[in-house]
């Protein structure tokens, strides 16, 4: 297939890159290099003959237009992806998450591609303090970034109700894994502890996540492109349910330090307390996630660990300014 994925030079677009060069699939990798793109992350597959890379926004029509020429499916990951960032600075978030969205969705539209997988996120579900969200669930999004998500998740389902056209939306669980921009929990905490610097646990701690690595989020992302049903939505979720203080305390195990670069600070507004994905719907389509997350979080330590040339760069340059914004005046917040 000829594949056009956005956001390619992102965590888990460069992820899905490499992993769709290795099947075999044609990709044009059309990504606008924010601050979370990075060529770094692809240049081993830059010179591969079936690879291309467009420097576009997805809210380019014309470029968008000129990208999709040839193209079977669209894998849309370009976003802006931090719920923090979208707190601080709100309005950057529907610009690419929503009307980019329905600027490549009406392109891919005119152009006639033959699927159109929209890749979103378990946050528009909102929080769940019992039990797993399922598919048919309501979307109560909490953040600005989960709320710009949903909007983009819903128009996709809106082209194929008022279009017809052949849209599969995935609805992903936190990821780990290598080359994730230090910005978000695990590596952030990775890199700090492995400098010996704090690390900022919202609030209590408590807070849970379900876990996924990204290898086996792109396993499920592929098993929709490939199997899924036209106009419906799939969980990826990794049933690995932890709280922030368990990640926290593994990653100071797997550093060799210890607790006293725990700093509980102010939590986080609007806070979703727990996020849990329902997956069996994704298990029809054959899939299934393979990496068991001890393993999985040690190997991603290690990586971060052998590859400073890649991180340190990031958290010295716009990414200062950043940290200052976000935890400079942050206040403390009481242990659990
Ligand atoms: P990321 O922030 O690492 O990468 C985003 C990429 O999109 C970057 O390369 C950036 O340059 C590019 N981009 C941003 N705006 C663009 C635009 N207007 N046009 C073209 N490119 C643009 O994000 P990620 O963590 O790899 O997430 C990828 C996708 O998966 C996002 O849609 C995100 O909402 C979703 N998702 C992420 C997670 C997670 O835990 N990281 C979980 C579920 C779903
Ligand atoms: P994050 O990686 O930002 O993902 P999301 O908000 O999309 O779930 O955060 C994961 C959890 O970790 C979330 O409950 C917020 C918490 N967190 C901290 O406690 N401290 C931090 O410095 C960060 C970045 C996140």
């Amino acid at each position: 297939m000829r594949l056009l994925v956005t956001g390619g030079c992102g965590f888990i677009g460069s992820t899905f890159v490499r992993m769709a060069l290795s099947r075999g699939h044609q990709v044009t990798n059309l990504d606008k290099l924010t601050y979370a793109g990075n060529p770094a992350n692809v240049a081993e597959v830059a010179d591969l003959p079936g690879y291309r890379f467009l420097h576009a926004d997805i809210a380019d029509a014309a470029a968008v237009a000129n990208a999709l020429e040839g193209v079977d499916v669209v894998v849309n990951m370009a976003a802006e992806s931090h719920v923090d960032r979208s707190i601080l600075d709100p309005a950057t978030f529907p610009m690419t998450d929503v009307v980019g969205t329905a600027v490549i969705l009406d392109q891919s539209r005119r152009a006639g591609v033959r699927r159109f997988v929209q890749v979103s996120t378990d946050e528009v579900y909102g929080s769940i303090p019992h039990g797993a969200f399922r598919e048919t669930d309501p979307l109560e999004p909490s953040s600005p970034y989960s709320a710009s998500k949903a909007g983009g998740d819903l128009q996709a389902l809106a082209w194929h109700r008022t279009y017809g056209m052949d849209v599969v939306v995935t609805r992903g669980s936190n990821t780990y894994g290598p080359r994730q921009y230090p910005e978000k929990l695990i590596p952030l905490f990775v890199t700090n502890a492995l400098d010996g610097e704090g690390l900022p646990v919202y609030g209590d701690g408590q807070q849970i996540r379900d876990w996924i690595h990204v290898e086996d989020h792109c396993a499920g992302i592929f098993a929709v492109l490939e199997h899924g049903a036209a106009g419906e939505v799939y969980n990826v979720g990794g049933a690995n349910e932890r709280t922030n203080l368990d990640i926290t305390e593994r990653i100071l195990g797997l550093t060799g330090r210890d607790g006293a670069l725990i700093h509980h600070v102010t939590d986080r507004p609007g806070h979703d307390r727990r996020y849990a994905l329902a997956t069996e719907k994704l298990s029809t389509l054959g899939w299934t996630a393979r990496v068991e997350f001890a393993t999985g979080l040690a190997d991603t330590v290690e990586w971060y660990r052998a590859n400073r040339a890649w991180w340190e760069p990031i958290k010295s340059g716009e990414y200062r300014a950043y940290y200052q914004a976000q935890y400079g005046d942050r206040g403390s917040a009481p242990r659990a």
